[in-house]
């Protein structure tokens, strides 16, 4: 139990989950709610996104104040409830820890704004050019340039995110101590795991413009930053074996992740890379609109398999979670192999070596938001960068299909629980609109199907409890260079595994490495898992090869 090789995690965004009031907007008692589902599923850990108080312009990425729970959320004694009662069904609770910027909501930013000294030197106050533009030329992740004038200082304040998500001047060891407070605060409570938001991002010591690019190269994966989350591990959660983390990692490498990852650097237990994910932008641009690189993700995901491995650190294993857009929709089909394609997706990822996520929906293969109407969306980013794409001069039109496939939406529209109204998400007016396909996608139409996504999802989540091969073995890529081939094998003391997926809706042929005979296959999307079938694999066709000598 709680082997984190061996777990796997349901990631919650709350305020799309379950809402238990009819106020539209999900909470905590939602999340008790449905913790039999859950259970039933398999899951280990519930990583729910921040529930802290926060003006919510960035849906709880903006925390105001750490130490109690957004109303819209609940309760101090809901949050318990919850704590208890997914402890009664051996699940536990990861809390989403922003520690790279506050809300300018927040008391520090308050007094910092008001000029009292001790708190101005908690963020980051710099002071503009001479011609008076901004420090420097780094832009928003969010749109924009990364730096806000406050004429009752004279100086400009850093906010990598949006202009209400003030960064903490980590440099301050005032602040790194209130930081440490926080964790402990939560660690008390009984919480055994951790996310901490763009962690990687905390280290800035060179303010310069940027002539190529963003400014990224400016503060990610910064010079201190090990050092930080060395000092804030032995602080706080190093201190119980038990607990568990994992680190957002925005545009870092593998050189930094092995470090952040490592088995023996007593920093974090595992990290959440992304350029697997960027495989449908052009360099690091979003707003585009490109077919996804096939060979490239392929490549990625393989190259931080086998580097993770030999430098024994650890990745977490994804493909969706509230800031992507659904996984079937990208890389799979959402017409006559939607079944099959999200069956095929999930088998890739939960075979590797790592800890695997699974975000809400995903596990019954909800798809894009497909909105209508550019009033639909909700999201900080997607709404500022709707405006920005018009501003270089696309049309309303284009703009709006370029946010179709990427905002952060998509990931967002409330769980579809059943065919009754609002996919049974709310019996209010929902904060952002219900897909209309929930009348054939729901977990309701899937839980006592023996052949659905969600049935799927729960033998791969048994299967690595089961197979200690998936859990500690090395990986090995195959056919790299295979135009639609996904395949690897898995080897750990006398078991091996052979994990094949086919990622089109064409037929192909592939070469086996090995002799098969003693392999038996224990999981397919197709009734008829037939080993050797001339080497052929039909459409999205997904097999796992199993064999103990
Ligand atoms: C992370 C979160 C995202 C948020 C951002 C700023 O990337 O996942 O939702 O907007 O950090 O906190």
């Amino acid at each position: 139990m709680y082997d984190f090789k061996k777990s796997v995690v349901y990631q919650i965004y709350p305020k799309s989950f379950y809402d238990t009031d009819g106020d539209g907007v999900g909470n905590l008692s939602g999340v008790t709610a449905k913790l039999d589902y859950l259970k039933n599923l398999g899951i280990d850990y519930i990583w729910l996104t921040p529930f802290f108080v926060s003006p919510q312009r960035d849906n709880g990425y903006d925390i105001a104040d750490y130490y109690n729970i957004d109303p819209s959320f609940g309760t101090m004694e809901e949050l318990n409830e919850l704590i208890k009662e997914a402890n009664k069904r051996d699940i536990r609770l990861m809390f989403d820890m922003v520690l790279n910027h506050t809300s300018t909501e927040h008391e520090w930013f308050k007094k910092s704004l008001a000029g009292d000294k001790y708190y101005q030197d908690f963020y980051i106050w710099k002071d503009g050019k001479a011609d008076g533009t901004p420090p420097t030329n780094w832009e928003s992740k969010f749109g924009g340039n990364a730096w806000e004038y406050v004429p009752s200082i004279g100086k400009w304040y850093l906010h990598l995110f949006d202009v209400t998500q003030a960064d903490l001047n980590w440099e301050n060891p005032n602040v790194r101590k209130e930081l440490q407070k926080i964790i402990r605060f939560w660690i008390d409570k009984g919480v055994k795991a951790f996310r901490f938001d763009v962690i990687n991002l905390i280290s800035k010591s060179c303010y310069e413009d940027d002539f190529e690019g963003d400014g990224r190269k400016f503060y990610t994966d910064g010079v201190r930053v090990h050092e930080y989350l060395k000092e804030l591990n032995k602080a706080t959660f190093g201190t119980d074996a038990e607990i568990i983390t994992v680190g957002e990692m925005s545009s870092t490498n593998l050189e930094n992740c092995v470090k952040y990852a490592g088995a023996d650097q007593d920093e974090l237990t595992m990290v959440f890379s992304f350029h697997h994910l960027k495989v449908d932008f052009v360099g690091n641009q979003k707003w585009v609109l490109v077919p996804f690189d096939f060979k490239k993700l392929k490549n990625i995901l393989f190259d931080w398999q086998t580097e993770m491995a030999k430098n024994n650190a650890w990745n977490a294993l994804f493909w969706c979670n509230h800031d992507q857009p659904r996984v079937v929709s990208r890389f799979g089909n959402t017409s006559e192999y939607w079944e099959k394609s999200a069956k095929m997706l999930a088998t890739v990822i939960h075979c590797m070596r790592g800890t695997p996520y699974i975000y809400q929906g995903e596990e019954i293969g909800m798809t894009n938001a497909d909105f209508e109407n550019i009033n639909q969306y909700r999201d900080v980013e997607s709404l500022n960068y709707f405006e920005i794409l018009k501003n270089q001069g696309l049309s309303e039109q284009s703009a709006y299909q370029i946010l179709k496939v990427h905002s952060r939406d998509n990931s967002r529209t409330p769980m579809q629980w059943n065919e009754s109204e609002n996919a049974g998400f709310t019996t209010g007016t929902p904060w952002i609109s219900v897909n209309p396909n929930y009348k054939h996608i729901s977990a309701e139409n899937q839980i006592n199907d023996e052949n659905s996504i969600f049935n799927h999802y729960k033998k791969l989540i048994n299967l690595r409890k089961q197979y200690d091969v998936i859990a500690y073995g090395n990986i090995i890529p195959l056919e790299v260079n295979h135009d639609s081939v996904f395949a690897y094998m898995r080897k750990y003391k006398n078991e091996q595994m052979i994990i094949i997926n086919q990622f089109y809706k064409t037929e192909t042929t592939w070469k086996y490495p090995i002799d098969l005979s003693g392999f038996k296959c224990i999981l397919s999307n197709y009734n008829d898992c037939n080993i050797q079938n001339n080497n052929i694999l039909r459409p999205y066709e997904s097999m796992v090869l199993y064999k103990k000598d």
